[in-house]
């Protein structure tokens, strides 16, 4: 087997971060290629909890290789904070981490262009970024005149390159009320922090894209992790309110320079039930108790931002959407006890867009924001799940509910999480 892709099937936080550790030690390498410091992935070890931003969740296992590949966005100074953090707590990441020198760096400039947009109402609602510059990076990565990559620390350009930014971020955000802000950006003291950077991360960046490839052709195994959720794709999500990076399934092979010929296994992670952080249309969202049992119950707040995540039953409409848009060969269902104490439990099989039944994730988030679930009703398991390890020890109805599930989206169980811990899981592949 080559490449095993783990990718979230709903908008983000589905416990990728928990499923990559375990999976990490059937592999070689493990590999980032999406998104930035938006991510926040928890590995739970016994009483150890261990939160990753850019660092791929490999990084527990000494003898993997962890790679941050182009298509991930970085900010060095948090970057930097998240090793010297996994230092201080006996874990070398220095030893087996690379970063792409092709990854694209997070400025100073791209914090105050992502809090100034953040406010602005998108459809009569908000983003609700989690602030970390992402969209504005990746805007400057496409348009190609002011990015910044890591390669171009080490560059004799450097600071002519920063003092031409800075001038032009001026200029051009000159009307946002955070114009003051960039006032206050000094292009010497950036050119010195970015000399810091270079000096701090140098010795582990390198061109990850052709250390990857000569890796697969020497037979070695990689494992993919994938960023946010599927729902939050810039081009198949709940557009405009989504990430600014592939991160579906579709993405692997853009993030990380391996192609598609290489990927063998699919595993798709989804909760139970349904959660999302931050603005966009969500159509099972409970705003009632049983939506603020499921977070206090599931802990649902952010792991970046620390933001009440938005709770609701499971929307099957979407995540056979995003099954079949990832191509998922196994489901990775997580958090099953968190649906432990509930009479019954809803499941949404359609939506009612203006009268019609539909079977299709709409397009348009103005269409989505008026559909209305569909919902199928299955008796509750009533039973504390959290210490099942076996699938024949689970209540039949908790069974039936994950059968039903997995008839839905057309995709097998492979995994089961019952806790956050690493014991607290059931592999069925
Ligand atoms: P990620 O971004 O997809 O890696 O997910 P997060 O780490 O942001 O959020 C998942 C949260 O659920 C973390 O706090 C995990 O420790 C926790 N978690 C993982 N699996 C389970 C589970 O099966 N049950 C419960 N109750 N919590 C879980
Ligand atoms: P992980 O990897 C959940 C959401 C934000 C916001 C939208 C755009 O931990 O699953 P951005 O800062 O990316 O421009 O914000 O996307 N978002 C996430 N939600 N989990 C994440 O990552 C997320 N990364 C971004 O809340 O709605
Ligand atoms: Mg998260």
């Amino acid at each position: 087997m080559a490449a095993t892709c783990v990718i979230g099937l709903q908008w983000g936080d589905e416990a990728k971060g928990k499923l990559v550790d375990l999976l990490a030690p059937r592999n070689d390498i493990v590999v980032r290629y999406q998104g930035g410091a938006n991510a926040g992935h928890t590995v739970v070890c016994g009483s150890e909890v261990y939160k990753l931003h850019h660092i791929p969740s490999g990084i527990l296992s000494s003898q993997i290789t962890n790679v941050i590949a182009p298509g991930v966005v970085i900010e060095p100074n948090m970057l930097i904070k998240e090793i010297e953090g996994l230092e201080a707590r006996g874990i070398e990441p220095r030893k087996n981490l690379i970063i792409s020198e092709r990854a694209h760096v997070v400025m100073p400039w791209h914090f105050v262009e992502d809090k100034a947009t953040n406010r602005a109402v998108v459809a009569g609602e908000s983003i609700g970024t989690t602030n970390r510059g992402i969209g504005p990076c990746y805007r400057d990565k496409v348009g190609r005149t002011h990015a910044m990559r890591i390669t171009d620390l080490f560059s004799d350009q450097l600071k002519s390159k920063i003092s031409d930014t800075v001038a032009a971020k001026r200029h051009m955000l000159s009307h946002l009320a955070e114009a003051a802000d960039l006032e206050s950006l000094d292009a010497e003291k950036i050119h010195e922090q970015c000399s810091r950077w270079a000096a701090t991360l140098g010795s582990l960046s390198a061109d990850t894209t052709n250390f990857l490839l000569d890796e697969l052709d020497a037979g070695k195994r990689l494992l993919m992790e994938g960023a946010q959720g599927s729902l939050l794709d810039i081009d198949h999500g709940t557009y405009p309110f989504v990430t600014s990076s592939n991160a579906s399934g579709v993405g692997v092979s853009a993030g990380s320079g391996v192609p598609a010929k290489w990927i063998t296994n699919v595993i798709g992670v989804a909760k139970a039930y349904s959660t999302r952080v931050g603005g966009g249309p969500f159509p099972t969202e409970l705003l009632d108790e049983t939506g603020q049992r499921i977070r206090e119950i599931g802990r649902e707040y952010g792991t970046t931002t620390g933001r009440p995540r938005r709770c609701g039953w499971f929307d099957a409409v979407a995540v056979r959407y995003t099954a079949r848009l990832s191509g998922i060969h196994y489901l990775s269902l997580m958090m099953m006890d968190v649906l432990s104490h509930f009479d019954t439990i809803q499941v949404c099989v359609a939506y009612e867009l203006n009268g019609e039944r539909i079977n299709r994730f709409p397009c348009r988030a103005e269409d989505l924001r008026k559909c209305k679930p569909i919902y199928e009703t299955l008796p509750g398991w009533n039973v504390d799940v959290s210490n099942v390890r076996n699938l024949v020890d689970f209540p039949s109805n908790a069974r039936r509910y994950m059968d039903r599930i997995s008839e839905l989206i057309s995709v097998p169980i492979g995994v089961l999480s019952v806790g956050p811990d690493r014991e607290q899981t059931i592999f069925l592949i």
